[in-house]
């Protein structure tokens, strides 16, 4: 299948509610791999990070709407906009490329629409995009009801925020001190040519010039490093283990803050992965077996422990929830359209509820921190606020974080800050 074909089929599949990577899994293969297929991943990611901004220039151009049945062309018409406005090919190439796919979708009649669709954008290109700039959802392309949550949240960054989610995200690696170190595997990228830097935010962070497949940096086979965002590689430090203790991963798969646990701490006593998709977990023990550690891998609901727990208390837990992911929507631009307003008191009640059930599994004296890959309060600072409120045993521990925004006893890292992704941490001790 080609490029552009390929991109509308995905595009269909996120839009009936399909997560773009298991899209991505599911259609990619069907492409032939190089240049075309790292065409279709474009395509894809790119109409979906401008998605409504792009509806509506197309909604603006048609003279009269598709019928519900030609979804399929109108998401082309999006596709051959996207080129238009954010890729470098000669447009009219573009155009031409883009309405022929009408054709392999079996609805021939629509060529000469999309023809006439991006020709006219072409010709009316400025007035079009000043007509759709003129609202901030469309102008930043996010729905109506997630650009009110990051105003009412940021009043002085939501625009950034906006900004950041529309920007292709980094790829940053962690190395694994057991086996090497940042400085080694600097010199070893650099010999192939790879360029990447420091980050004074993360010790074990390297961050790449450009992102590439895995499979060609040095070593990472033999487990020297692993891809992971320097702000999800703060909860090691923050958990702060002490020798012996034992800890408890909650929400673990597919095993990035486990493993970084463990390189950062060979004196830990033990170390219990939990997730709730006994699928997920096999990704937890390839990480694991890749990376020379090892941990207690459980499968089961970190909200009923009396199913998985063996009695004996923790010395520090790691609760990465489950969350809107609002943090981390430049590298899902499908959360945008597939997340609902309504979601976010579902999932404050889930976040809240695994909180509870795990508190009383923490030793008195313990940590347990919270972490969400969340920007938004209701999901970090409102619930740890409530929670210690009903708690006479916990209190917020200021954390020992060099970045981003205090709040209330918790940090936020807001998405593009170093480079990172946004994200909460919260701490509470128990006496
Ligand atoms: C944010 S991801 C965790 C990422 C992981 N900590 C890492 O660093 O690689 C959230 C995880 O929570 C798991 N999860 C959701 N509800 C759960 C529950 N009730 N009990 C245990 N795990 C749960 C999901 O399956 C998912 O793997």
């Amino acid at each position: 299948m080609d490029a552009r074909t390929a991109a509308v089929h995905m595009l269909g599949r996120v839009f009936d509610g399909r997560s773009l990577s298991e899209t991505l899994d599911e259609v990619l293969p069907s492409v032939p791999t190089g240049p075309e297929q790292s065409l279709a991943r474009e395509l894809v990611y790119g109409v979906l990070r401008w998605y409504s901004r792009l509806a509506a220039l197309r909604d603006l151009l048609l003279t009269k709407p598709l019928k519900a049945r030609d979804r399929d062309i109108g998401l082309l018409a999006t596709v051959g906009l996207y080129q238009c406005i954010e890729l470098r090919t000669p447009p009219h190439a573009a155009v031409a490329a883009t309405a022929e796919v009408a054709r392999r979708l079996n609805k021939t009649w629509a060529v000469g629409l999309i023809n006439a669709v991006l020709r006219r954008f072409l010709r009316e290109r400025d007035a079009l995009l000043a007509a759709v700039d003129s609202t901030p959802a469309t102008r930043w392309a996010h729905p109506p009801w997630l650009v009110a949550r990051y105003q009412a949240a940021w009043p002085q960054h939501w625009q950034r925020l906006l900004e950041e989610n529309n920007r292709r995200p980094p790829m940053t690696l962690r190395v694994n001190r057991r086996r090497t170190t940042p400085e080694a595997y600097l010199a070893q990228l650099a010999e192939q040519g790879i360029a990447a830097r420091p980050l004074a935010a993360a010790p074990d962070a390297l961050l790449l010039e450009s992102p590439l497949p895995v499979e060609r940096l040095p070593g990472f086979a033999d487990g020297l490093v692993s891809v992971q965002d320097a702000a999800a590689q703060q909860a090691a430090a923050l958990l702060d283990v002490p020798d012996g203790g034992r800890v408890l991963d909650a929400c673990a798969a597919p095993g990035g803050k486990t493993c970084h646990l463990l390189e950062r701490y060979p004196a830990i006593g033990e170390l219990v992965a939990l997730d709730i998709a006994p699928e997920r977990l096999a990704r937890i023990e390839e990480n694991l077996r890749r990376l020379g550690l090892a941990a207690t891998v459980r499968a089961g609901d970190a909200s009923r422990p009396e199913q998985w727990w063996d009695g004996r208390p923790f010395d520090r837990i790691l609760l990465d929830a489950p969350c809107s992911g609002s943090g981390v929507i430049r590298r899902h631009p499908d959360i945008k359209w597939l997340r609902r307003a309504d979601d976010l008191p579902a999932l404050a009640a889930t976040q809240r509820r695994l909180l509870d059930a795990l508190w009383p599994l923490l030793r008195p004296g313990g940590k347990l921190v919270y972490a969400t890959c969340s920007v938004l309060p209701e999901e970090n600072e409102r619930l740890l606020a409530d929670f210690i409120a009903h708690r006479p045993d916990a209190r917020m521990q200021p954390l020992a974080l060099d970045l981003g925004e205090a709040r209330a006893g918790g940090h936020y890292i807001l998405t593009g800050e170093a480079g990172m992704d946004g994200f909460y941490y919260g701490c509470l001790a128990k006496s």
